[in-house]
């Protein structure tokens, strides 16, 4: 088989570990060949493809970003666009089979092809860990390294001058890198998009850090808005693509604590460099994993799947068991972490 890969939403450490997963053990096990779509759906749309013979895999697990790009192209927007387009053009290159890597949105653009009878598997992407259908998604264990680091060395400067240190992570809808993340660097706050919390609480679990000599150090995911607040509590407007522009919490609450508690407050919003670089060496694993068995999965035509980690084990869900629901942190996780606040 002529089997194409492609990469789609935003990118995250993991990705070139997932295609040479898939394209070594597709011509090491089945004998397939490879293509790849340049930048996601664009590449599918505009039959924009490069050949991804073995030699171009060499050495890429370790490298973050995707070799074969990636963008936010709907594939069923433009003249080109749509499953009857797609299969022309998946016929006019003799591509036989699609391995999507991509989040929800991806994956549910890739559930509609297949509907429509498409030759479609589907790996799961994302740093936010918020896929429901499977325990991990590669990139988030590279996410919560570099927040953990980040907050380590927050910590050392905001005890030389007794402040207030507040992380800003990724996680839009869902906290779990912040959650992660918190625990490991011992934050004495940790909010999250799921959890309601009051700034007198905020301000309370900084005062008790404060007392006891430490420099408050708190993670805050950039969905995350303090109960009783509105939308415009951290409004940026909106992005290109209509998505409410985030990344203005931290900076928003460090004013509020410093305006409350009287201690000096400093932000730091972390932002891409959570997506950027080198993956870690559980991520690089996993997305190896991912891209074999997708690989696997492709062999066996099992259209409308796609792969996941279940425990230590590498399974297969459909498509619409998948998608829908985010995978939220749940309540006794941040009980659990609670305890260790303040
Ligand atoms: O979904 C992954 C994610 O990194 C979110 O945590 C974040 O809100 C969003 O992507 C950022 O997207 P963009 O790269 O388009 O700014």
């Amino acid at each position: 088989m002529r089997i194409g890969i492609l990469t789609s939403g935003g990118d995250c450490p993991g990705l070139n570990a997932v295609i040479r997963g898939a394209v070594l053990n597709g011509i090491k096990s089945y004998g397939h060949e490879f293509v790849g779509f340049r930048d996601g759906w664009r590449g599918v749309v505009e039959g924009d493809i490069v050949e991804l013979p073995r030699s171009t895999v060499r050495g890429i697990s370790k490298q973050g970003g995707t070799i074969i790009g990636t963008s936010r192209t709907n594939p069923f927007e433009g003249e080109n666009g749509g499953p009857e387009n797609i299969q022309k053009m998946m016929d006019a290159n003799g591509v036989d089979a699609i391995i999507a890597i991509g989040g929800e949105g991806t994956l549910a653009a890739a559930k509609r092809l297949t509907d429509a009878g498409l030759n479609i598997v589907g790996v799961p992407k994302t740093i936010d860990n918020d896929l429901d259908a499977t325990d991990y998604t590669f990139g988030f264990d590279t996410a919560v390294s570099i927040a953990t680091e980040a907050m380590d060395r927050l910590r050392t400067t905001g005890e030389s001058h007794h402040r207030c240190m507040v992380a800003e992570v990724m996680g839009r809808h869902v906290g779990w890198i912040a959650l992660h993340s918190g625990m490991a660097a011992g934050a004495h706050a940790i909010l999250i998009p799921e959890q309601s919390v009051t700034m007198e609480q905020v301000n309370e679990w900084v005062l008790q850090a404060n007392e006891r000599g430490r420099a408050p150090l708190i993670v805050v995911a950039e969905g995350w808005i303090p109960e009783g607040a509105d939308e415009a509590y951290s409004d940026r407007g909106l992005d290109a693509f209509g998505r409410p522009r985030l990344g203005g919490i931290g900076e928003r609450l460090a004013i509020d604590i410093e305006q409350s508690t009287g201690i000096e407050s400093r932000a730091t919003v972390l932002g891409h460099i959570q997506r950027g670089g080198v993956p870690t060496a559980f991520d690089r694993t996993l997305a190896t994993r991912l891209g074999m068995n997708a690989v696997a999965a492709v062999h066996d035509h099992a259209w409308g799947e796609m792969v996941s980690l279940r425990g230590t084990t590498v399974e297969r869900v459909r498509f619409e068991d998948a998608l829908g629901h985010l995978k939220r942190v749940p309540q006794e996780r941040y009980d659990e972490a609670s305890i260790l606040f303040g």
